[in-house]
């Protein structure tokens, strides 16, 4: 067959905006912060769940409210030409990449609710996609640990959700004056609403005027006004709303005469202050404060709210969470009460970055155990069966594919790959019984042990096992 004379043409492709590649050291970044969320988790008693990539695009319109349906990333299947000309026509798709968690959650809890254990103690750590316009903080593809506590309505609950998340952060280093937990009930900010008479759809959409209050100037909050379903003397009501939530918050800690101003008493604050002091009878006292300012974005709360932010306020949300207690039931469930949070990595990882709590990145990489280098060419083809053997055994084991001899190079290598030990196989592998030099590549120590030891040598904690001291 004669030969294509056809070129092949090279053609560069970057990743999409606001996605990440993950090299090595990149990736054991975020499996380091993924792993202390997935043992924060399992240490508060919390499962690991997980669900789709996408879903059908009701279950976002359904309940989430308008911030996550203008950002969602719509999907077909790509075979129905039917579905792609509706498409064109101004229609949606049928599936959309999932933006939060927290519907498939409320999904699955629905599907088998008589048959779960209660209480439904859960966590996730999915992927998500958000059509948003990338910035620091805010990507269009990000991790987030979801944590979930199904069946239980009460502050001790919502105060276990808080601690978990505080916990996540203390074990990552963190301390109390690096971030504020701002806490708050939308029951507070619906009577306050309600008052002005700011209900139902329209309430959804002070919502998301409040959240969006000091993140967006007056004028484009005042521009986007129409499409959540507020006239424009709801705007300028919702908007004096956040002035005075704002104002409140700079004087200090709420007084009787401030609640009254924020149409709430101290009474219907008391859930909120129960969980306050749950929180600090756990020692996260310090870490809360009280925040009429919160209300969230997400439609779905019912009660409880909060956000986790960088004490100078500077960065965008670390967490965010609350308590939904009809959003299982709207999904044909029973009606189960629910609290929880997400947590990304991205203003996680940004923040453990600028307090100096991130290792260099390659120290993240898993430590090889050895690295097996052979010193001259007879033995080198032994390499692979003392290789697999150690493998076998659980071990780490790298090995060099370079041609060369030279132990010095090859030294250079096991030390760059943080290798602890490199075993050199030598002219002593045909000794009887065969023997081979281990050496420590912290210490810089270096022993001959008989090959049959090697394994158990490799599997010590730190050092040449004493048992083997002497061994050469
Ligand atoms: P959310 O406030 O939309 O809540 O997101 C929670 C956290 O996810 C944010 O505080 C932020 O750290 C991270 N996040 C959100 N969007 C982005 C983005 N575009 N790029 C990077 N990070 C982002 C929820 O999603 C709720 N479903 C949480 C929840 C669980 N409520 C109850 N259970």
């Amino acid at each position: 067959m004669a030969e294509s004379s056809q070129k092949f043409q090279a053609k560069k492709f970057q990743a999409p905006k606001g996605t990440r590649d993950f090299y090595p050291a990149d990736l054991a970044v975020r499996r380091h912060i993924e792993s202390v969320w997935r043992q924060v988790s399992i240490n508060h008693g919390f499962e690991e769940i997980d669900g789709p990539t996408f879903e059908h695009l009701d279950l976002y319109t359904h309940k989430s409210g308008p911030g996550i349906v203008s950002e969602l990333f719509q999907v077909m299947s790509g075979k129905d030409a039917e579905q792609l000309a509706a498409i064109r026509s101004g229609g949606a798709a049928p599936y959309a990449l999932r933006p939060e968690f927290t519907p498939t959650l409320a999904r699955m809890v629905a599907a088998r609710a008589p048959e779960l254990p209660r209480p439904i103690k859960w966590f996730a750590i999915p992927s998500h996609f958000r059509a948003e316009s990338p910035q620091r903080g805010r990507l269009r593809e990000f991790m987030q640990w979801n944590v979930d506590f199904i069946g239980d309505d009460s502050p001790r609950a919502d105060a276990e959700v808080i601690a978990t998340a505080i916990n996540s952060m203390e074990a990552l280093g963190l301390v109390s004056s690096m971030v504020r937990v701002h806490i708050f009930d939308r029951r507070l900010s619906e009577a306050k609403a309600a008052a002005m008479g700011i209900e139902g759809e329209k309430y959804i959409g002070l919502l998301w005027i409040m959240d969006n209050f000091g993140k967006l100037s007056e004028e484009r909050l005042r521009a986007e006004f129409n499409k959540h379903q507020l006239r424009s003397e709801d705007i300028e009501k919702a908007l004096a709303y956040a002035q005075l939530t704002a104002r409140v918050r700079a004087a200090g800690p709420l007084t009787t005469e401030t609640a009254r101003e924020l149409g709430f008493t101290v009474e219907m604050a008391a859930p909120v202050h129960e969980t306050l002091r749950h929180l600090d009878s756990m020692g996260y006292g310090g870490w809360c404060e009280f925040d009429p300012g919160i209300v969230r974005g997400l439609a779905y709360y019912t009660g409880t709210v909060f956000e986790i932010h960088e004490a100078s306020g500077a960065e965008r949300a670390i967490a965010g969470g609350g308590r939904y207690d009809n959003l299982i039931e709207s999904f044909g469930g029973p009606k189960l009460p629910a609290c929880g949070f997400g947590m990304g990595d991205v203003v996680l990882a940004n923040i453990l970055k600028d307090k100096g709590l991130l290792k260099p990145p390659e120290e993240y990489l898993p430590r090889p155990d050895a690295f097996v280098i052979a010193a001259n060419d007879d033995v080198a083809a032994r390499v692979p069966a003392i290789v697999a053997d150690l493998r076998r055994q659980n071990l780490h084991v790298r090995q060099s594919y370079k041609t060369t001899r030279n132990v010095g190079k090859l030294l250079g290598d096991a030390g760059k790959c943080r290798a602890r030990y490199a075993v050199i196989l030598g002219a002593e592998l045909n000794a009887t019984p065969p023997r081979v030099a281990l050496k420590d590549m912290d210490s810089g120590e270096q022993r001959e042990i008989p090959l049959s030891e090697l394994a158990g040598a490799l599997r010590a904690p730190a050092g040449i096992p004493p048992s083997l001291e002497g061994g050469g």
